[in-house]
């Protein structure tokens, strides 16, 4: 006779209990590397017992090398859905202790599985990474399953948020799914990504070098700029993560979730004007202009480490989420490079596909000279900052706080590149250039045949600020809105973001732009 029912259920819980617990050997080794297993790991991200798993029971179908006589279930990543602070998010956890994490058909496909649906459902999707790369016994088919995963990575861009979280070993093909994600997270000493490892690396070039010199956190935090947040550990990463979804829409669509209780209309920040130096040439740190106009004296700071000279970050102005981009005056004097470029342009980019206001803070001397940035093209990646604040359509205030020379000045969002609101401080200089280059550039005849150039350089310098640089300049020919003082900011921010608020503009109708990548 068939078992009873209650004997089935027991043995399907037993089963069930059995997968969930994983193997002991593999999860005392993922321990000792100071890693946590993938459901810890799920269980730290998500709200508690909100966790919906699907295809627990998957199992692969190779049978290449050995693989018929073991077909672990789960296939070595968990997949589900569950909620951050209450709202629906889509999740996988790559188990490392399961053929090492490795991706082949059935890992692939359950990742897909979990792509589609937080795309049907309109909801971010977040990868945790550990895989030892592409399953070596499932050969091509471990290849076909990347392709379909960059593929649906790309078709979800700009429609729901990608976070890419990396927790362990992240190599080769593998490393462009946290390239092609909206935010990279990674964690010290265990994360690693690279195309080629130390051992290829030493084979081609003869270069020794250590898997955390070569693609550890702090490189790609630092250098490469495929990090957009370094983490010490696990723990405080997934809190990180759980703070940015906090700022995010769930998909293009859906405005990013306001936090009502905030009221800057009438704030008084008096100390903004501590802060910023008169003097245009003396540094100071940007993020405390961020810290004084954000609600709360909060924001998330994207790309810290990377291209320092420009800060990208999420904020909330009067409870709403907006971009802040602004320029970072105690690094490299603030001017703009092609890192700088191309991380604002990146992240101007995310804003305006997800319905982000974008608030430019401008304190800008200009594009940095020297041959090699003119070598390494920073002509094309400052187009790529260009053509990203043209071609935004969400609601877009400008501030000046001190200087806004040249290109530099037209790219951080100017009027003529289409920002909705301009607002500058009494200490704004908009102009061509800085007066001592103009001096010498238009009187350098007059200067070389002066008795006395320097008191000759002096007065021309006197004459060119009086006329081009006085604060009143720009506004009288209507490239700025209002001159405000700078007590006011935080205030003119909330009622200038209220009046653009319900921007629409629609896009012109092509297939799309060709970004000068
Ligand atoms: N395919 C199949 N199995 C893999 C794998 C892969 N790509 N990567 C790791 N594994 C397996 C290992 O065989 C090992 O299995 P075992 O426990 O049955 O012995 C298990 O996962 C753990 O790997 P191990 O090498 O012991 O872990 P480690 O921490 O010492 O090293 C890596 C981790 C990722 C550096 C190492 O496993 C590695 O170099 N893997 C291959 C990377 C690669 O070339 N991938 C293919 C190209 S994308």
């Amino acid at each position: 006779p068939a078992p009873a029912m209650p004997a089935l259920r027991e043995q399907r819980e037993e089963l069930r209990a059995h997968i969930v617990e994983g193997r002991f050997e593999g999860i005392r080794r993922q321990h000792s590397l100071g890693k946590r297993t993938a459901r810890e790991r799920i269980e730290l991200l998500l709200d508690p017992d909100s966790f919906t798993e699907v295809e627990l029971y998957r199992r692969h179908q190779a049978s290449g090398l050995g693989l018929a006589e073991n077909r672990p279930y789960t296939d070595g990543v968990i997949a589900g859905s569950g909620t951050i602070d209450g709202r629906r998010v889509f999740v996988y956890a790559q188990d490392f202790t399961v053929f090492g994490g490795s991706l082949g058909e059935a890992h692939a496909a359950k990742i897909q599985k979990v792509m589609d649906l937080a795309v049907s459902t309109g909801s971010p999707i977040i990868g945790l990474n550990d895989s030892g790369g592409a399953r070596i016994q499932e050969g091509v088919m471990s290849l076909n399953g990347y392709g379909g995963i960059f593929r649906r990575q790309v078709e979800a861009s700009g429609v729901i948020p990608q976070i890419s979280v990396v927790l362990g070993p992240c190599a080769g093909g593998a490393a462009y799914s946290p390239a092609l994600a909206d935010f990279t997270f990674m964690v010290r000493d265990t994360a690693r990504m690279y195309l080629t490892g130390p051992d290829v690396v030493e084979a081609v070039s003869g270069q020794r070098v250590s898997h955390e010199e070569l693609g550890g956190a702090d490189v790609h935090g630092t250098y490469s700029g495929v990090a957009t947040v370094v983490h010490d550990d696990e723990e405080s990463c997934l809190d990180d993560v759980r703070y940015l979804i906090s700022l995010l829409p769930g998909n293009y669509l859906d405005p990013a979730p306001p936090n009502p209780s905030c009221e800057a209309h009438r704030d008084k920040r008096p100390r903004l004007a501590e802060i910023v130096p008169v003097e245009p040439n003396r540094p100071y740190d940007m993020r405390e202009v961020f810290a004084e106009i954000a609600d709360d004296g909060e924001f998330f700071e994207l790309h810290a480490g990377w291209a320092r000279n420009v800060l990208c970050a999420l904020a909330r102005i009067d409870g709403r989420v907006v971009g802040l981009v602004g320029n970072q005056p105690v690094v490299f004097a603030g001017v703009l490079d092609g890192p700088a470029s191309q991380k604002a342009a990146r992240f101007v980019r995310f804003c305006d596909a997800f319905g982000i206001p974008l608030v430019t803070l401008v304190d800008v001397p200009g594009f940095v000279p020297g041959v090699e940035h003119e070598r390494s093209g920073i002509i094309r990646q400052g187009a790529q900052l260009l053509h990203a604040y043209c071609e935004a359509t969400v609601p877009r205030v400008q501030v000046i706080l001190r200087k806004a020379y040249g290109g530099a000045y037209i790219v951080m969002d100017s009027r003529s590149i289409g920002c909705d609101l301009s607002l500058a401080w009494p200490t704004n200089q908009i102009a061509v250039m800085g007066a001592e280059g103009a001096v010498n550039v238009l009187f350098r005849r007059d200067l070389a045949a002066a008795k006395d150039p320097d008191a000759l350089r002096g007065k021309l310098v006197a004459e060119y600020t009086e006329e081009f640089m006085n604060a009143q300049y720009a506004a009288e020919r209507g490239l700025v809105d209002d001159i405000i003082d700078p007590a006011d900011t935080r205030a003119a921010l909330a009622r200038g973001l209220a009046m653009v608020r319900d921007k629409r503009k629609a896009a012109p109708r092509r297939k799309h732009g060709n970004l000068p990548i």
